[in-house]
């Protein structure tokens, strides 16, 4: 085991110092794969849980997984606990899973529809919208209107939850939904529902499981199922494809031609946007074609759903392909919509869940059959996380050392730049916090006031959960 010290451990450091881990974020060799450390250090996950995951916006759901008002989900992000509800007015919300009496978790199921959030201890009751409604008996004066739940962040992306952890989240989500949204309109992602969702946790770093999204580098020996039609070729540069592929390469080109006419007919953007770093919300849109029937993620290519989605006229328009830093990958096609969110549970466990979305009025067992729905991606799930988990253990021998990305591992290359940009900015911030600190404390002990050191404390303790 890498043993690492976290700030304020570092002799001399006055409390946020340089550390191992600060370090090894300077040491980042652009390029290579990471540092052991980055992937299997307790401490380097306890980092990424603030650094990124309560630091920048994360895919959570679909609104079709809250179709009605009172239906929830609960999402744990390290030992952060969040309810996303529907609420009466039909708006979803985002609330912390803490009581505001004496912080037991409220709701524990990972889904459900309730009426009101009650907590099972001394049944505070509160709306959907996060107002307490009910405190039993309390002294005089007490106003319920100051113990709402305290909300989260959120925005409905097309019909994508994002949720944010930080009080001041990254506001560029802005622009990145003005970019997103014109291609998912067509699919109408919130006349969707759930088919089917698979939840599979994989022995392996989240990176890892990241990582090995963003290249297809491993698909044409590793995914049988899913190069029947996602073209091999994705991610090489047209000059630089191997000549067995070249045969591939030229149907990929036959079949953009008759992708982007019928894009054009159904007014779908497919230009690719690529800006995966040097933002906090860095993302990755484009419409590629599919092989075979062109249709859809199923064995031979043809759609696997017989009620195309929104008013799109044609099952041939490939894959819309979404990435948005740091956990989800998405693909909509004419007749479904497959999402995915990775969430980080311990520094080598993470929860990939895939979900399915279908036209709300097709009918299982006549418009769609549930295993040619879900076939592709099932296998492929179960191949990545095999590849993960070796990855994973190959990475916890002594003998590691990083190694190389090749040309198509652009975008892993690209995904590792944009998390050692978040460590940087986050440490950045910090140490202004800590710095803020420090000042008020010294004015605070010249003036001798308990006033002033309250704020302190109360100042360091959001710097250090920040
Ligand atoms: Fe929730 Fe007491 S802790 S009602
Ligand atoms: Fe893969």
């Amino acid at each position: 085991m890498h043993e690492l010290h976290e700030p304020g451990a570092a002799a001399g450091s006055g409390g946020h110092g340089r550390t191992d881990i600060d370090r090894l974020i300077d040491e980042r060799v652009p390029g290579y794969s990471l540092a052991a450390p980055f992937y299997i250090s307790p401490e380097f996950f306890a980092r990424d849980i603030e650094a990124i995951f309560a630091s920048t916006w994360i895919f959570v759901a679909s609104s079709a997984e809250v179709p009605e008002p009172g239906d929830y989900l609960t999402i744990d992000i390290g030992a952060y606990s969040v309810i996303v509800i529907r609420d009466d007015d039909g708006e979803i919300r985002a609330h912390h899973n803490v009581c505001r009496h004496r912080g037991t978790r409220l709701l524990n199921d990972l889904s459900g529809s309730v009426g009101n959030i009650v907590c099972g201890y001394h049944q505070w009751t509160y709306t959907p919208s996060g107002e307490l409604i009910s405190a039993g008996v309390q002294a005089p004066g007490f106003d319920r209107s100051c113990f709402s739940l305290r909300s989260v962040n959120l925005r409905v992306i097309g019909g994508l939850i994002f949720i944010c952890l930080s009080p001041t989240p990254p506001d560029d989500i802005d622009e990145v939904a003005d970019v997103i949204e014109p291609y998912l309109a067509g699919h109408d992602i919130a006349g969707t529902k759930v088919a089917a969702q698979s939840d599979l946790i994989e022995d392996s770093n989240w990176k890892l499981v990241m990582e090995n999204n963003r290249e297809c580098y491993h698909c044409e020996a590793g995914h049988p199922e899913l190069t029947c039609t996602f073209f091999p070729t994705y991610g090489y540069d047209p000059d630089e494809i191997p000549k067995r592929l070249q045969p591939a390469y030229q149907r990929y080109l036959d079949a953009e031609d008759q992708l982007h006419a019928n894009c054009d007919r159904n007014g779908l953007p497919y230009a690719l946007v690529e800006e995966l770093t040097g933002r906090p919300t860095g993302f990755r849109i484009e419409r590629a074609a599919l092989d075979g029937k062109g249709e859809s993620y199923t064995m031979d290519g043809s759609a696997a759903s017989a009620k195309l989605l929104g008013d799109l006229d044609t099952f041939v328009l490939g894959r819309a392909s979404l990435h948005v830093q740091p956990n989800m990958w998405f693909h909509a096609m004419g007749d479904h919509v497959v999402t995915f969110s990775l969430l980080p549970l311990a520094e080598d466990k993470t929860l990939v869940r895939t979900t399915w979305l279908v036209h709300a009025d097709a009918e299982e067992g006549v418009d769609y059959d549930l295993d040619n729905l879900t076939t592709v991606w099932i296998k492929t799930n179960e191949q990545d996380a095999t590849f993960c988990e070796r990855g994973h253990l190959g990475i916890s021998s002594p003998a590691y050392v990083p190694g190389p990305y090749a040309p198509t591992e652009s975008q892993v290359d690209d995904f590792v730049t944009w998390y050692i940009e978040r460590l940087k900015a986050h440490r950045e911030q910090r140490t202004v916090q800590l710095e803020g600190v420090e000042r008020r404390s010294t004015g605070s002990r010249a003036e001798g006031s308990r006033a002033d050191g309250i704020q302190e404390n109360e100042a360091r303790m959001e710097a250090e959960s920040s």
